[in-house]
């Protein structure tokens, strides 16, 4: 199955997926990585090292967010990727698109939906005093930040975290859950089902 991955940062879920698409039990090959930054974007030469092809759509470059999504969707055809995930994305996409591409969207958040949601999740946990955080992978829905729920991974809150380590204790926890959650999807056992829920495979 043929998978794109969207990156805006620094690229540790990008990478994690480029080495689990290389295990032989799995059933993914990163087709192409995008990033809308442009400039000396590490994590793309490690991807071009990798084999992998990159693109650089600057969203800065474009009029509207249309526009921008729209060139997206076109490099998506032109490297006929079948399943997209959103790792450190920053950029919300357009309803035309996430229609287009509905239950081929994947999104790693690093909290646990639907308790947490936006962009300061581990600021928001440390003060609401929560004992547990984790990741969400989620099909992509056409509400930002709410989704259908693939997989999530608990990760504990330490009377002494901060903001950031916390952040790299959900970020390990991120690299495991999203190769894992995309696997399932790829491999048919849970699917978008057309009233927006996950919808499981029997038996499984
Ligand atoms: C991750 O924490 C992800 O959950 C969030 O952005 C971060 C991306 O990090 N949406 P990286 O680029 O994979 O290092």
């Amino acid at each position: 199955v043929k998978v794109a991955v969207l990156i805006s940062g620094t690229g540790t879920n990008l990478a994690a997926l480029i080495a689990y698409a290389r295990e032989p039990a799995s059933c993914v090959q990163i087709a192409l990585v995008i990033s809308n930054k442009s400039g000396d974007v590490e994590e793309l030469r490690n991807a071009a090292r990798a084999g992998i092809p990159t693109r650089v759509i600057d969203h800065k470059l474009y009029g509207s967010r249309s526009e921008f999504d729209h060139t997206i969707d076109r490099v998506l055809e032109e490297f006929s990727v079948e399943l997209i995930c959103l790792a450190g994305f920053m950029r919300i996409l357009s309803s035309a698109f996430i229609r287009k591409w509905y239950g081929k969207i994947l999104n790693i958040c690093p909290s646990l939906l639907p308790s947490v949601k936006g962009g300061n999740a581990h600021k928001q946990v440390l003060q609401a005093g929560v004992k547990v955080t984790g990741c969400t992978v989620h099909f992509i829905l056409e509400e930002a930040n709410t989704g259908a729920i693939i997989l999530q991974e608990p990760v504990s809150v330490n009377t002494d975290d901060t903001e950031e380590t916390l952040l790299e204790r959900v970020k390990e926890a991120e690299c495991r859950a999203f190769p894992i959650a995309l696997q399932l999807v790829a491999s048919g056992v849970v699917r978008l089902g057309a009233d927006g829920k996950t919808c499981w495979k029997q038996g499984t």
